[in-house]
């Protein structure tokens, strides 16, 4: 990461350092809020999230907020990162530790970037939808270059968390249920955030989060516990974390959760067996906010003191602003608990994430660089997150009623139809919903004839009469239904993953007036939406996608833009099916009709959209499928044909399962895609290339096998509907 030289100066600072000076590096803070309002924080925490303040009204009185940014720890060298996303204040405090503490060690500015910073992209969720790295890769490059000129240097991201139950409310921060699609969106990420030199002005270290299986809390409850075989670890959640480890990342975050038992906060086993010593990470674990005092309550510290001893000997290098190490770490290396061994290696790491990312030289941000964003949106920026937007949209029912035409009169309904903040989705960094074109706005902008009324919120009573109103004159209703932004993010599961509030009634108020009906969802997470797919003549979800969202929707409602988007995460047909992923470990009795299978008595045995779904205005077929096996890989080929009257893109998927293996593997398991563009009655063969190394697993002693016997190739569109073809292998 860093040259023999700066490993020299790090290895001279740290001789220098007193031992409160090392565990300041250790310590990440955020300003304290000392008041300056009438109720207390927690108070005012209360009132957003339970609806009696605005997030803007909160944003307000935040603004005006006393806050503590304890410049005496900084002068004394006892802080050495800082959540923080104010460039002036950054340069202030920066000038303190550079200028005026003893060894003038920079700080490190780290905050939430997740999807964009001035310039809001897509979710996570949605953007996996478009199955497209350069994309995942351009818009990290794009935040990176946004939020470097704030001051921002680090930033918590990508998470890069497997998420198969749609209750977790952070499904929409990740990249859906894929070990294989997630490792390419968690490389493409890190490629984007940090590029080759992170020290550039422009570029940002990355985190890898959370680690790990943070998204297999039990029952999707936040925060829940996680217990899981080593090998469903391995083979099932770690993937991304080993790939983007590989990719360079600099920083990880060790999940909220306990693994087996053991809160990952203070794991030995992750943190130091897994991921420091077999993947050779070489940068630092920062711990998520507030977990290792968290450590007392999870009832594996018998107090703080003892928390920051277990987290330090995992492995745990930062503490992300619970104060632990900075309150306790000194007097437990005074009294011998902690080795200044233990000790050195983390600042070690630290110091070599700040060289490498070129803070020793470049401490300060250029603040007129923050002014260029701050006034308006980069055109080119826009431009970036329009296309992206648009290619994020999966279309899941169309009984011809889509792409609707200019001519027709649109009815618009749903109160999310005009509402910019809603379509930022959780995280939206510096994103501002005055600037998000609504739904209403992308059509209008499009030259729609539009009649708006909200007729229904997302949690208000339906207003019939305007309903009808709005419908009466009009060729085609459009009801926006979903989810505000709050409903998905950390500490956002739901137990009923159904439309909320009354917007089914909304909708079956629309079908009542006879007119042919269009569904836009707008939501962080899969739906269960099984009575819209019987009743609801189309269907498309258009997540929460950021500043473009109504110009994506606009263009896909008039066939100006294909819709090509697949999804990254099965939609359960019911809640109760949830957790519901595609490449779920086989059992033996396999779902089907007979009762004595694995199935539930009131629920379909499918889900219902399965992984990889999406359709188009168009319709594709897939045949002739061939297997050529060289010493080295396997070549799928299949003939993709576009049998459609317009032209559109197809991700064509090759699946393969394992039939016997030592331990039970999953029924089918995503190997390679491939995009294609064809014209109408266009045909192209597409050929997956499967390097036999990729064909193996790990087991339950961490050993990746790779064992001979029976395969089966899949070549489709989705994860259901595919071809097959079985073939024997031999991997000696
Ligand atoms: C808690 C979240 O779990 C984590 O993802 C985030 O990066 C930190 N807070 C900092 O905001």
């Amino acid at each position: 990461m860093i040259s023999k030289e700066q490993e020299q100066s790090i290895r001279e600072l740290l001789e220098k350092m007193t031992v409160e000076e090392k565990v300041g590096q250790m310590h990440q803070l955020a300003p304290s809020i000392v008041g300056g309002f009438d109720v207390s924080f927690e108070e005012l925490i209360e009132m957003v999230t339970d609806g009696r303040i605005s997030n803007e009204e909160f944003g307000k009185i935040m603004s005006t907020a006393e806050r503590d940014f304890h410049e005496e720890d900084i002068r004394a060298g006892r802080v050495g990162s800082y959540l923080l996303n104010d460039p002036k204040k950054a340069n202030e405090l920066q000038r303190i530790a550079v200028e005026e503490s003893r060894l003038g060690i920079p700080l490190l500015y780290g905050f939430d970037v997740i999807h964009g910073f001035r310039t809001t992209f897509p979710i996570p969720l949605a953007e996996t939808c478009t199955w497209n790295e350069k994309l995942f890769e351009a818009s990290a490059e794009i935040a990176a270059r946004e939020a470097s000129a704030y001051g921002i240097k680090w930033t918590f991201a990508p998470m890069v968390d497997i998420a198969r139950d749609a209750r977790w409310g952070r499904i929409s921060e990740s990249a859906g249920e894929d070990p294989y699609l997630g490792s390419l969106f968690a490389r493409a990420k890190v490629r984007g955030f940090q590029g080759k030199n992170p020290a550039d002005r422009e570029r940002i270290g990355a985190t890898l989060k959370h680690f790990v299986a943070y998204g297999a809390v039990e029952g999707g409850q936040d925060y829940n516990t996680v217990s899981m075989s080593k090998s469903m670890l391995h083979n099932g959640f770690l993937p991304p974390v080993k790939a983007a480890v590989e990719e360079g990342a600099m920083t990880v975050m060790a999940a909220f959760n306990d693994y087996n038992g053991v809160p990952c906060t203070v794991n030995p086993y992750l943190l130091r067996t897994v991921l420091k010593e077999s993947y050779g990470f070489q940068g630092f674990v920062v711990s998520d906010a507030n977990a290792i005092r968290e450590c007392v309550s999870h009832g594996i510290a018998e107090d703080l003191a003892d928390a920051s001893r277990q987290a330090v000997k995992a492995g745990m290098d930062m503490d992300m602003g619970s104060n632990v190490y900075h309150d306790h770490l000194v007097s437990q290396m005074e009294q011998g608990e902690v080795s200044m061994e233990v000790l050195d290696e983390a600042v070690r790491r630290i110091l070599t994430v700040k060289m490498a990312l070129g803070l020793f030289e470049h401490p300060y941000v250029e603040e007129e660089r923050m002014e260029q964003y701050d006034s308006g949106l980069k055109e080119e920026h826009l431009e970036a997150a329009r296309d992206t937007a648009k290619r994020s949209i999966v279309l899941l029912k169309n009984e011809g009623v889509l792409p609707l035409k200019k001519e027709q009169k649109i009815a618009l309904v749903g109160a999310l139809a005009d509402d910019g903040e809603n379509c930022l989705g959780a995280w939206f960094a510096n994103g501002r919903g005055s600037e998000c074109v609504t739904v209403k706005a992308g059509l209008e902008r499009a030259g729609a004839k539009v009649s708006y009324g909200e007729c229904c919120g997302v949690e208000s009573e339906l207003d019939r009469e305007a309903l009808e109103s709005v419908c009466k004159e009009a060729d085609v209703v459009v009801a926006v239904v979903g989810e505000p932004n709050a409903m998905s993010g950390e500490a956002s599961s739901r137990a009923d993953i159904t439309l909320p509030g009354h917007q089914r009634e909304l909708l079956e108020a629309a079908l009542e007036t006879g007119k042919p009906v269009v569904a836009v969802l707008m939501n962080g997470r899969p739906l269960a939406l099984f009575w819209e797919q019987e009743h609801v003549p189309a269907i498309l979800e258009s997540w929460q996608l950021g500043v473009a969202h109504g110009d994506a929707v606009a263009a896909v409602l008039f066939g100006e833009y294909n819709p090509s988007g697949k999804l990254c995460a099965t939609f359960p047909a019911m809640t109760g099916q949830c957790p519901r992923y595609y490449n779920h470990p086989n059992t033996g009795r396999p779902g089907g009709r007979s009762k004595f299978t694995s199935r539930y008595l009131d629920a379909p045995v499918e889900p219902l959209y399965p992984f990889g779904y999406g359709l188009s205005y168009t319709e594709f077929s897939y045949e002739n499928m061939r297997i050529k096996e060289d010493a080295r890989c396997f070549s799928v080929t299949v003939q993709v044909k576009n049998t459609g009257a317009c032209p559109g893109e197809e991700t064509a998927q090759l699946y393969l399962r394992d039939v016997t293996a030592s331990i039970v593997r999953p029924v089918k398991e995503l190997k390679a895609f491939e995009k294609v563009l064809l014209a109408p009655g266009e045909a192209k063969d597409v050929t997956f290339v499967i390097d036999k190394k990729e064909m193996g697993f790990y087991n339950e002693d961490m050993n990746y096998c790779l064992e001979d016997g029976k395969f089966i190739f899949y070549a489709g569109g989705n994860s259901r509907d595919c071809l097959e073809q079985e073939r024997m292998v031999a991997f000696s």
